[in-house]
């Protein structure tokens, strides 16, 4: 058979025209497609507003700034997650505490946060591993009960009176939990629009906030200051700049270059409006894995205990840790046109984070889910007959190794 791809984008026709549409405009890069796509985010987010920006790297990195994030800092992070979520931390000069998931799901659990919190936190990053949201609930709660501890030097830490928290929502576009939707449940909220994502804009990345009060700023204020920060440090853009007669501009801070241009947000504006197609697509196709897999070694993750999962990654565990074994399954499946990935090798096993000093041995429980973990292909791609052939498949390999 012709092997099916693991992740490939949903790329229509009405994409095509949207990005073929600013590219005949006469303007390509950050103007008001983006503002349009920007609005369409708080939108789905049920936020006040929304930033546009270059990735969910870049703006988690934004939103470690605008909270006043830096050197002689920590922020808390998940083990089992991608380098980006720790990466930001150490961009700006902070250092992020890994700490591992031995709950029921490989989610950052309040318990690690709660033993992890000092009086040098400033912020933690949660993550909405596989397109289901973390418990920000009970985490936020946690950051409540730390206020004693809690030391603000910045103007953003004074108001919120406590430990940040910041979603790492690069899976889980278009989710809900029970309390509301992706995008207001944690103080900011990083998305992600890589090509790979539920919603994909080639690359790209947005930021929302619950409430800019909580942070003792306007909306406009705290929307102006992310642009700001992802533009330069410039007064206006260079849509504003190119007005007749409005050329002149001060630099307010030595900013960054992190926006999103208008060719990109085009996709975005197009894709949203089937973005509630695709995510229910990609339920049904875990929902029939589900069924497939019932009776096999192999335990998919549960994306329907509670909330909307957006139903991002196919993540499955094998009983037992076996890396041997996984990759005779996982070689078995390749050969038979069924790709598959690992999601994801913990951040202790990686050697960027071994040079500054964390073992494997860090963070046992992490480590024990990377070594069950295989994630099988789930995309809007995929036929009936394609989830049909992938779930069987899988069965029959984790049966027969
Ligand atoms: C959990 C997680 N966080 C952050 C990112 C980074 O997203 P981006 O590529 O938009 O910066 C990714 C990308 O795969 C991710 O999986």
């Amino acid at each position: 058979m012709t092997a099916l791809s693991f992740s490939p984008p949903d790329i229509r026709e009405e994409d095509i025209a949207a990005v073929s549409d600013v590219l005949r405009s006469g303007w390509i890069t950050t103007g008001p497609v983006a503002r349009r796509f920007e609005d369409l985010l708080a939108e789905m987010s049920g936020t006040p507003d929304a930033v546009a920006m270059a990735s969910a790297t870049a703006a988690m990195e934004a939103s470690l700034r605008v909270l006043g994030v830096g050197p002689g800092d920590e922020v808390i992070v998940p083990a089992y997650t991608y380098t980006a979520t720790a990466s930001v931390v150490h961009h700006v000069g902070a250092r992020a505490v890994i700490v591992d998931t031995p709950g029921a799901t490989p989610h950052l659990g309040p318990d690690e946060v709660a033993a992890a919190l000092t009086e040098r936190t400033k912020a933690v990053i949660a993550v909405d591993l596989a397109g289901i949201p973390a418990a920000y609930d009970v985490i936020t709660e946690v950051l409540e009960a730390h206020t004693g501890r809690f030391h603000a030097e910045a103007p953003t830490q004074d108001a919120l009176g406590r430990v940040a928290l910041v979603a790492d929502a690069a899976h889980s576009v278009g989710a809900r939990a029970a309390a509301g939707s992706v995008g207001s449940l944690a103080d900011l909220t990083c998305y992600s629009f890589h090509a790979v994502k539920n919603l994909a804009t080639a690359e790209g990345g947005a930021v929302t906030w619950r409430a800019a009060s909580d942070l003792g700023m306007s909306d406009d204020d705290l929307y102006r200051a992310f642009r700001r920060d992802i533009l330069h440090g410039q007064t206006k853009d260079a849509l504003a700049k190119s007005k007749g007669g409005s050329w002149d501009y001060d630099i307010v801070e030595l900013g960054h270059k992190a926006n999103m241009t208008d060719i990109q947000a085009a996709l975005g504006v197009s894709q949203m409006a089937r973005l509630a197609e695709l995510l229910e697509r990609r339920r049904a196709v875990l929902r029939r894995y589900d069924e497939l897999l019932a009776d096999a070694p192999i335990e998919l993750m549960d994306h329907f205990a509670s909330g909307e999962s957006a139903a991002h990654l196919a993540l499955a565990f094998l009983p037992e840790p076996a890396e041997d074994r996984r990759g005779e399954i996982i070689s078995g499946l390749a050969a038979r046109g069924v790709p598959t990935n690992v999601h994801y090798k913990p951040l202790t096993l990686l050697t960027a984070y071994q040079r500054l000093g964390w073992r494997q041995e860090d963070t046992p429980a992490a480590l024990a889910w990377y070594q069950r973990e295989i994630t099988l292909p789930l995309h809007t791609l995929l036929t009936d007959d394609d989830v049909d052939t992938v779930g069987t498949a899988v069965a029959e390999e984790v049966t027969r190794r």
